[in-house]
């Protein structure tokens, strides 16, 4: 690797020789960025151009790159003790999972992954396993949202809504079943935004009822639809969706993995929202993506169904050989500690609220549509008529980004998830972007918008 040096043109071939990228189409003629060293929000490619990171990698280096804190907090962990599998136990994981409960304000048991996806199947397997032991036998199915994304495995796949992630992978597991987002943008005319979010929660109880309650074991949703869109729910929307899973004996999963750690505003994107989950998924923010980690986090009550059971298969036969590496947990615990002692969580909430007042003035812009926030998540929905809302062809998308990037900016977009509506462009920048930094991604996309594309 480091043989390569600095030459681009030799990188880039052994790039396209070697490497099969993440969900990116092969080009020979748009080859990838490839990054050598970051510091802050900005990142530094192999011919020595930086761009300030707009989605913080892929919605995950929550207190920014180059923390030497966090290198050197894995590092002592690794000559300490790099390994022993959570078949037993170790100290850091014990320390994070007690942490995770304090960052959750509630009574969890944290089971640990590496992955937002595994983190998600392990919920799947929960759910039933728990239903099967309170003696609901045939509690098996799950609902999720179209639009929603919940992984790569089969089962987080089969639980995504976004039908191009699947296409030519199925058939996928049974028992996911889809309803409508709460997209409140483009809800029927006439009806009131409290009205369609009610509307779109009472899917879900129809959903249930219909497919038999005796059948459906648990609920799965993002606070808010972040990869498929920004696509932010009124808050009866969460309560009602609350109400009906309790009333039903469904249990709620929310996952976590984007809209955790900060990112809302509140450590939890759910805490923005009055829901108690039953489960909770995080990964991503949880080390700031610098290791691969991720947490299943049970309520204490559910847990107690699978702690004292007797029977031979009373307990979780589920074993993930890396997850709760020490070294990850131990990163991750430097990690939560900066978002507390640099006020992360709550710098989330005004980095999100400037840049959103600045980009406000852009809905006269002939080809934004709607503008929409959760915390430092910002979705930017591109049309071409705004009367009809006829989502911006793809060619125009792309070309916002790639404008955007030669001028320095990263910037990303709901990319594959639903035909014809991939035009939401999104903003993410880490939590410790600076005044600065905000300034340039707000200078540099209006300048993108009200240049080249303007009426
Ligand atoms: C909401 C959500 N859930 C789950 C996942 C899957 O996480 P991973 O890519 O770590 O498997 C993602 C990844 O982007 C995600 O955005």
């Amino acid at each position: 690797m480091l043989n390569l040096g600095t030459d681009s043109e030799l990188a880039i071939k052994k790039d396209q020789q070697y490497l099969w990228h993440n969900i990116t189409p092969y080009s020979e003629a748009n080859p990838p960025m490839i990054a050598t060293s970051a510091s802050g929000s900005w990142v530094t490619d192999i011919n020595g151009d930086k761009f300030l990171d707009g989605m913080s990698g892929l919605w995950c280096v929550n207190v920014g790159y180059g923390r030497k804190e966090l290198a050197e907090a894995a590092y002592n962990q690794l000559l300490t003790l790099p390994y022993f599998p959570l078949t037993q136990s170790h100290l850091p994981a014990i320390a994070l999972a007690e942490k995770l409960n304090e960052w959750l304000g509630d009574d969890y048991v944290i089971f640990f992954s590496n992955s937002g996806s595994e983190a998600n199947e392990a919920a799947f397997k929960m759910a039933r396993q728990y239903q099967q032991q309170i003696g609901q036998h045939y509690r098996h199915k799950f609902i999720a949202r179209y639009r929603g994304y919940h992984g790569s495995t089969l089962g987080s796949l089969s639980a995504t809504g976004q039908a191009q992630r699947k296409f030519k992978y199925e058939p996928l597991a049974g028992g996911f079943l889809h309803v409508a987002p709460p997209d409140s943008y483009r809800r029927p005319a006439g009806m009131t935004v409290e009205e369609f979010n009610l509307q779109c929660a009472q899917t879900i109880e129809d959903t249930i009822v219909w497919e038999g309650v005796e059948t459906m074991a648990a609920v799965i949703m993002e606070p808010v639809i972040t990869g498929g869109g920004v696509i932010v729910p009124h808050q009866i929307y969460l309560d009602r969706v609350q109400e009906i899973c309790t009333k039903h004996g469904v249990l709620l999963i929310i996952d976590e993995v984007i809209c955790g750690f900060g990112r809302s505003g509140r450590n939890f994107g759910h805490h923005n929202y009055n829901v108690k989950p039953d489960i909770v998924t995080m990964a991503k923010g949880l080390t700031s993506a610098y290791l691969p980690l991720s947490a299943t986090a049970v309520r204490k009550d559910i847990y107690e169904a699978f702690k004292d059971n007797s029977d031979d298969y009373g307990h979780f036969r589920h074993v993930n050989t890396f997850g709760g590496n020490p070294a990850a947990c131990a990163l991750a615990l430097r990690n939560l500690e900066i978002l507390e002692q640099e006020n992360l969580v709550e710098r989330a909430d005004i980095l999100g609220e400037r840049i959103y007042s600045e980009f406000s003035e852009l809905l006269d812009h002939k080809l934004v549509g709607d503008i929409r926030r959760f915390g430092l998540v910002i979705g930017i929905e591109l049309v071409e008529d705004k009367v009809s809302k006829k989502p911006a062809d793809l060619s125009i998308v792309k070309g916002i980004i790639a404008e955007c990037k030669s001028k320095g900016l990263i910037i990303g977009k709901n990319g594959d998830t639903v035909a014809g509506f991939n035009n939401v462009l999104t903003f993410a920048p880490p939590l410790s972007s600076t005044d600065e930094d905000v300034q340039f991604i707000v200078d540099t996309f209006k300048s993108v918008l009200n240049g080249s594309w303007a009426q």
